[in-house]
């Protein structure tokens, strides 16, 4: 493998390639149009991790709807949550009477989701969903699941199409698995 530059020699194998992603996320949007006919949905992009997934999933939605962003942070540079919740960025819309559907790139604790969900409820929407690309049922420390997720996965930390460890990777097409030398 001549050719694989750095970025991707940090990766020991790729759980999910472009193809398999593309072919989920575009199944979601079709449900989520059917779902939310005449709806005029929020979609909610939970910054920066579900960029990647919100841009595709957006784009395969065939009805109204509207794009608002907010920016938590749960686990600073690391690979563990701390529980500990930020918002650095809310949102800009009002949501109440609306239908809103968060979208997030992975619930693994849960913890994350838990404090958003409670958050945009007390604002009294229409309705409040989350759709998560990915779900690691393994590590949930509460009691939530999602209303839409795109895989089940292993209890191993990913990164790409979006998603991070360091700031770094969110940039890879498609899932995988870091080596655990890079972070350990
Ligand atoms: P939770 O609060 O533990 O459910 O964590 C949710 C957030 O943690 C996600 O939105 C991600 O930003 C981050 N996270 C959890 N697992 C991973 C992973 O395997 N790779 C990258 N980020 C992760
Ligand atoms: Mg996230």
């Amino acid at each position: 493998m001549v050719n694989k530059t750095g970025l991707e020699n940090d990766i020991k194998y790729v759980l999910l390639d472009e193809a398999q992603l593309k072919d989920r996320v575009k199944a979601l949007a079709q449900q989520l149009t059917e779902d939310y006919k005449g709806k005029n949905p929020i979609f909610v992009c939970v910054l920066k991790g579900s960029v990647n997934f919100f841009s595709d999933l957006t784009r395969h939605f065939k009805d109204y709807c509207e794009y608002d962003f907010l920016a938590i942070s749960a686990y600073g540079n690391g690979t563990k949550n701390s529980g500990i919740v930020r918002i650095n960025k809310d949102m800009d819309m009002s949501i109440t009477d609306r239908h809103v559907i968060i979208v997030e790139d992975i619930m693994d604790s849960g913890l994350t989701l838990n404090h958003l969900t409670a958050m945009l409820r007390e604002r009294k929407p229409a309705s409040l969903k989350v759709i998560t690309l990915l779900d690691k049922p393994a590590r949930r420390e509460c009691a939530i699941t999602p209303d839409y997720y795109g895989f089940v996965i292993p209890n191993e930390f990913v990164v790409g199409y979006g998603l991070d460890y360091a700031g770094l990777y969110r940039n890879l097409p498609y899932i995988g698995v870091l080596k655990p030398e890079v972070y350990e």
